[in-house]
């Protein structure tokens, strides 16, 4: 059989015209950086992300508790202490990876071994010590300060929302912490169903909600404002939607507070609030949920004896506004899938005259 021979390429033709723009190949790599003015604005582009890293109110590295503070410092420390053996590190590397072997000396692996055992085991121990010792102080620091003078609140953990009373004064609440300024704070957490964590990073660590015991934390601040908080553990479908903030208040106003959350729900004026509560009273609302005051006494939703005064609804998921609060009442699934409030499939009269009377009760 003949073989044929392989076709000898043949020259490209000349080209007589330069490609067209777009035809052309990218410039080759690299590629001339731009001039130095034109950097400046991709710098300051770059360093936008950063700013994600505060004022969200729930970074641990702007702490407001005496807790977090500790806490705070405690990781700067050992930042500064990572980015010392980063750079030891790196040093060496850059070390090892420049240095010539002269030529005719062979590696000794014997000396390699025992050094990488020094440097590789001994040293990170007394780090790792080191750091412990350090950290004993701030564990002792955000636990139990034995101050006299605390103010308890118990905080009982559900799916998905917080329960908060204030022992003694039988004010009951939801979601919503509030605690004087300049006073230790005693958290007495527990649940009622599943396992909970309970975490605002600007005041102290978080500390877990476990089925069948009672855990604690301390919370302490000298600043008033409201800080955020998280369920820090997964527990099911909405552990995401399950926030709460805590407000510290100076001493008088908190007293203020505590007074008026301890007065039971206000009469309605008359009118359309009058006839919303009978729809709170004698429909499905009554059986779930606490108006103290009314007939109202169901214990499984939150207590709604001073709804009105609350910052936002469903556990930090929308602000309490009116319009909120009638899409929650006629369909909660819609805002919060799987939670326990059935739609309420109510008239419209009678939804008005129910968020009404919600609106009274401040
Ligand atoms: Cu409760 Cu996650």
């Amino acid at each position: 059989m003949a073989r044929r021979r392989p076709a000898r390429p043949r020259p490209l033709p000349a080209r007589s015209r330069p490609l067209p723009a777009r035809f052309r190949p990218p410039p080759a790599w690299p590629r001339p950086l731009p001039p130095r003015s034109a950097r400046w604005p991709w710098i300051a582009l770059a360093v936008l992300p950063l700013s994600a890293c505060s004022g969200s109110g729930q970074s641990t590295l702007t702490p407001y508790g005496d807790g977090a503070r500790r806490v705070a410092g405690l990781w700067w420390l050992m930042f500064g202490i990572s980015l010392f053996v980063t750079a030891v590190i790196v040093v060496l590397v850059l070390w090892a990876a420049t240095r010539r072997r002269r030529p005719g000396v062979r590696a000794r692996m014997d000396t390699g071994q025992r050094y990488v055992t020094i440097t590789g085991i001994i040293l990170p121990a007394i780090v790792l010590v080191l750091v412990y010792v350090i950290s004993l102080p701030t564990l002792r620091a955000i636990g139990d300060p034995k101050d006299p003078d605390q103010l308890t609140i118990d905080v009982l953990g559900h799916q998905w929302w917080w329960e908060v009373s204030y022992p003694g004064s039988g004010v009951v609440t939801a979601n919503e912490i509030h605690m004087p300024t300049g006073r230790t704070v005693h958290l007495r957490l527990r649940t009622a169903d599943v396992n909970h964590s309970f975490w605002a990073p600007q005041l102290n660590v978080k500390t877990d909600l476990v089925a069948g015991r009672t855990n604690h934390l301390w919370l302490r601040t000298d600043r008033p404002g409201v800080y955020r908080g998280q369920c820090a553990e997964y527990c099911g479908l909405q552990h995401a939607r399950m926030a709460f903030h805590v407000v510290a208040q100076p001493p008088a106003e908190f007293a203020a507070w505590l007074t008026g959350q301890a007065r039971p729900a206000p009469a309605p004026p008359g009118g359309l609030a009058a006839q919303g509560l009978r729809v709170l009273e004698s429909g499905s609302c009554a059986s779930c949920h606490a108006v103290r005051g009314t007939t109202a006494n169901g214990r499984i939703g939150p207590d709604l004896t001073h709804l009105a005064s609350r910052r936002y609804l469903a556990a930090g998921t929308v602000p309490n506004t009116r319009g909120y609060l009638g899409g929650w009442i006629s369909n909660s699934q819609t805002i919060k899938p799987g939670n326990r409030m059935p739609p309420q499939p109510l008239a419209s009269e009678q939804l008005q005259a129910l968020i009404a009377y919600l609106e009274t009760l401040r």
